[in-house]
């Protein structure tokens, strides 16, 4: 039986610490501030944002969200970036991927100021993490280790396994655990033999977008199971990328969706935030 890593719990408890930051530096008188840009009727990308605008106010951020229509132009987002890039209220922008079609992700997220980008995108942050020198934390990779420090979970020396490769999970993720000194293996969609790599994870992370995707089989007695997933099954609930019913009984701890990962990744972008306006206020980055 797997002790379950209650990513809520631990959330409310890193927020309640930057909630407290905020305070001290509101009596400063800066508030950090996030602005947050979404193009279009995506009805997930719109939950995320309405997470993302409550989560700033219950820590005390000023937060602008900008809802945008789906035939907005390159460039006038491109002028909504660089007005926000110049606002000293703002101390992040996020905008919310995947952008519509016509809008190319690489070309905005090279215009974000990277020391405004609190998602960690930019090509200058992202070279950062590679490097193991940064200020900015990937958010979703950034949250898995705080809830692998929180329950005691030390990747040094362990057999770590990232399933999937994104720039927004499975790269970064790698890297955290490299930094970490785990021994980490990537897998993707052109891996083979997946299940005998999963099977040697001590710490396994699923970021890859199918549903209950990793079944008990593929899972080492007492591994750690970490599942990034959210999506949603076909009756309408959400599920992640690991069939929790058949890893549970095999794990030593595991995340769950809803409720495991998720909170984390809004979590680290508030601390990315408060990050960015402390370094305004000239306060050194919590450690
Ligand atoms: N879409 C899904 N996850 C993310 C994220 O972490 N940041 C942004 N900007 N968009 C996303």
């Amino acid at each position: 039986m797997a002790q379950i890593i209650d990513g809520k719990k631990i959330a409310a408890k890193v927020r309640g610490e930057i909630a407290a930051e905020c305070a001290e530096l509101l009596k400063k008188g800066i508030q950090p501030g996030l602005a947050v840009i979404i193009v279009g009727d995506d009805p997930a990308s719109k939950v995320y944002v309405r997470n993302k605008k409550k989560a700033c106010e219950e820590v005390g951020f000023h937060s602008e969200v900008y809802e945008l229509p789906e035939a907005t132009t390159e460039d006038e987002l491109l002028a909504l970036v660089g007005r926000l890039n110049n606002d000293d209220r703002i101390h992040g922008i996020l905008v919310q991927l995947p952008l519509p079609r016509h809008l190319n992700d690489d070309i905005i997220i090279a215009n974000i100021d990277p020391k405004k980008d609190v998602d960690a995108f930019h090509p200058v942050n992202v070279g950062k993490i590679m490097i193991g020198n940064y200020d900015f934390l990937p958010c979703t990779p950034a949250g898995v280790m705080v809830m692998l420090k929180e329950c005691g979970i030390d990747p040094a020396g362990k057999e770590c396994v990232v399933v999937g490769r994104s720039n927004i999970v499975g790269k970064p993720q790698a890297m955290l655990l490299l930094h970490a000194n785990g021994t980490v293996t990537v897998c993707h969609s052109k891996t083979k033999n997946l299940a005998d790599v999963t099977r040697r994870a001590d710490i396994l992370v699923v970021a890859i977008g199918k549903a209950d995707f990793i079944t008990g089989d593929m899972v080492k007695d007492g591994a750690v199971v970490i599942d990034v997933g959210m999506n949603r099954r076909p009756d309408g609930k959400l599920t992640g990328d690991v069939d929790f019913a058949s890893v549970e009984p095999k794990a030593s701890f595991i995340t769950p969706v809803p409720g495991g990962v998720g909170p984390m990744t809004i979590t680290m972008l508030l601390q990315n935030t408060l990050t960015s306006a402390k370094r305004v206020a000239g306060t050194p980055p919590r450690a």
